[in-house]
Formats: structure tokens, sequence, C-alpha cells
């Protein structure tokens, strides 16, 4: 097997068409020699949320494109590939397929092996492209499109501890911001909101936290803050500043509680694996949310584990991590062929698949 591997990795599952190419010598950090990215969120605004039609549309007219731009940036021909990795699901189908057709005939017109990657499986492995941790390592993966605790043990190998069963927390946000007229994305606007109020002023429920294991709920917590934001419109005529901010800082409080009390019982559980390093990797939009990491630096500091973050560039979704993901199955040899199918649905720990229905974002698992 050859020690160094270069493969140009395809990724059009969501509402970001991406292409990029990574290369890794065993024994070397990976090297990212190119990662684009085209976003769609222009094309989606006036509609508040992701139009899978156009998403579609969008992603075939455009892949051809990023497919060009990440070898000429990375300064290489296609046939200096050594294989093609694209996302073959989840996701919304008329992306992933996109996607795949495009790969099959990239894959085909150049004799290059195929490799169909699970997309979750790509955010999973990025702590190993960014920062070569060892399995196996506890991940939480959050952001608009998904929130779930996983043990990565291989490249194929995932034990889902938990995650959402309605709201991803991203999408939480998002919907906060827009009941208390914060501009998208909402993310960070009900962050630099929490920062100007209290979070002690309303004391908003800790859904699930009363059950035993991983999954989460964001649904409930966020019509808790609509039926505030209602009393207080009504008490008052209006929402007033300090209000919006003390609304911001209660929720992001108690996403924040959420989140520390499920990863000390995912921290528990993945320790009796007797990982040699005990890490925790973080990924996803809501990730770069330093409340958040403030509240999970304070839980992994009880159990001594190490923290790792990939870059946000990293994070958020981008071919770069289905480049890698394809390096690691290429590694594994398994290989697909042009039979591959587009899959909405694809879980990564088949005994224990996500509880929920398609996101504004598509499927999650
Ligand atoms: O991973 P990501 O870029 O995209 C997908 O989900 O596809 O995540 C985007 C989500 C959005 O919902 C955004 O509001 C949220 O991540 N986000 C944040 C912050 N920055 C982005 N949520 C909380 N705090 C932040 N600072
Ligand atoms: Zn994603």
């Amino acid at each position: 097997m050859t020690d160094t591997l270069t493969i140009l990795g395809l990724e059009s599952s969501c509402d970001d068409t991406a292409a990029a190419v990574v290369r890794h010598t065993v024994g070397e950090p990976a090297q990212i020699l190119s990662n684009v990215v085209f976003g769609q969120c222009d094309l989606h605004a006036a509609f508040g949320g992701i139009v899978p039609e156009i998403a579609a549309r969008a992603h075939a007219e455009k892949l051809d494109i990023v497919v060009e731009q990440a070898l000429t940036q990375a300064k290489l021909a296609l046939t200096e590939m050594n294989a093609i990795a694209v996302t073959a699901g989840p996701g919304l189908i008329g992306g992933v397929l996109s996607g795949v057709m495009c790969a099959k005939g990239l894959a085909t017109g150049s004799g290059l092996p195929l490799l169909g990657i699970n997309h979750l499986a790509g955010h999973a492995l990025t702590p190993r492209l960014s920062d070569n941790v060892e399995y196996p390592y506890l991940m939480l993966l959050v952001s608009g499109g998904h929130c779930q605790f996983l043990i990565v043990k291989g490249v194929e190998d995932f034990t889902r501890l938990g995650g959402t069963i309605d709201d991803a927390p991203g999408e939480a946000f998002d919907k906060v911001a827009r009941m208390l007229g914060l501009p998208q994305p909402g993310g960070p606007s009900v962050e630099t909101e929490a920062t100007k109020g209290d979070p002690a002023r309303f004391r908003f429920p800790r859904p699930l936290l009363n059950r035993p294991g991983c999954d989460m709920s964001f649904s409930g917590l966020k019509t808790a803050v609509l039926r505030e934001r209602n009393r207080l419109v009504e008490q008052h005529g209006g929402l007033r500043e300090q209000d919006r901010a003390d609304l911001c800082a209660g929720f992001q409080a108690a996403v924040v509680d959420v989140f520390a009390e499920k990863t000390r019982r995912a921290m528990a559980e993945y320790l009796s694996l007797s990982p040699e390093t005990p890490s925790f990797a973080l990924a996803g939009g809501v990730a770069a949310n330093q409340a958040i990491r403030a509240g999970l630096e304070t839980v992994l500091n009880e159990f001594n584990a190490q923290i790792f973050a990939p870059p946000l560039a990293l994070c958020t979704d981008n071919a770069a991590m289905i480049a890698w993901t394809g390096i690691e199955r290429f590694r594994a040899g398994r290989f697909d062929d042009l039979t591959l199918a587009a899959r909405p649905r694809w879980p990564l720990d088949k005994s224990s698949p996500a509880m929920l229905g398609s996101g504004k974002k598509g499927a999650k698992a």
C-alpha cells in the first residue's frame, strides 16, 4: 500500500457545495492542499430555511466549478489523485445525488477508485485530520443540523451514546434569535446578547436532565423562551432591551447546563473503555459558543481529559473532512463501485440510530 495518499473529496449534502484535496503520508500530519466551499446562504435567505430543490440545482451547477478550483489551488491534476471520495449521505437527497453522480463521472472518466463517505463520519473523524487524535475518543457534534455524542473507535466503528430527540441546538439558537428580532445566524447574535444579560432572571427548563442517558431535547426550551417573550411583550407593549438580553442569557445558560451534565454522563461511559489518553473532541458551528466551551472545559477537567476543537472551517460543512475520511477508508481497503447509492438517512451506529425525523437541514442521522 502506498505510504502517501492524495484524495479529492466532494460534499453537497446540505447547503454548501465543497471540494477539497487532502494528502497524507503515514506517520506525518495530514496536509489540506485545498478546501473550497461555496455556501448557498444567499439563495435560501428569502425563504427562512433551506429549499431542497434550490439546493439541489445549485449543487449541480457548482460542483464542477468547485472541483476545478480545488485541483487548481492544490496545483494537481485529477490524474494525480489516488481516489475520489464523496458524501453519499445522510442529507438532502437532491444534493447528495448531485455529488454522487459527479463523483461517479469523475471516477469513470479517470479510472480512479470511488469512496462513498458518510457525512457524519466526516465530521466525526475531523479531529484526526486536524490533531491526529487517537482512537477511541469521545465526540460531541453540535451544529444547525446535528447533535450527538459518539465514541469514535475506528473509521467505521462508532457508538452513539445519545443526541437530540427534536431540534438541533443550532436550530434552537436560530429560532430564539428570530423570535427576539436578532439577526441570523442566531448563534452568534444570541451569544453576544447574552453577555449583557442576567442568566438567573428566567429559570428555563433543562430538558431531559431528570432522565438517565445522553439524549437531549431543545424544542421545549425554545418554546419556554417564546412563552416568556410573549408575556413580556404583552406586559410592556414590546420587548425591552434588558428583557431581550436576559432571555438570551437564560436560554444560553440552560443549553450550557444540559451540555455539561450530558457530557459528564457520556464521559463516564467512554472512560469505561479505559482509553490510554482520554480525549474529547468538539465539532459543529455551535462549538464556537464560548459559554458552551467554558462549561465543557470545566467538566472535562474533572475527568482529566484532553479537549480538541478543530478550527471552525473544518467543523462546519466542508469537503476536506470527506477527503480525509476517504484516506482512512482507502487504507482500510473499503472501496465502493458505480452501484454506490445516495442515502437520505445513514446512521453511523446502526444499533442506536437517531430518534428523530428530518430537521430543517435534512435528516439528522
Ligand atoms: O455546523 P454549522 O456551520 O452548519 C450546519 O449545521 O450545517 O452550524 C451552524 C449553526 C447555526 O445554527 C448557528 O446559529 C450555530 O451553528 N452557531 C452558534 C454559534 N455560531 C454558530 N450557536 C451558538 N453560539 C455560537 N457562537
Ligand atoms: Zn454537517
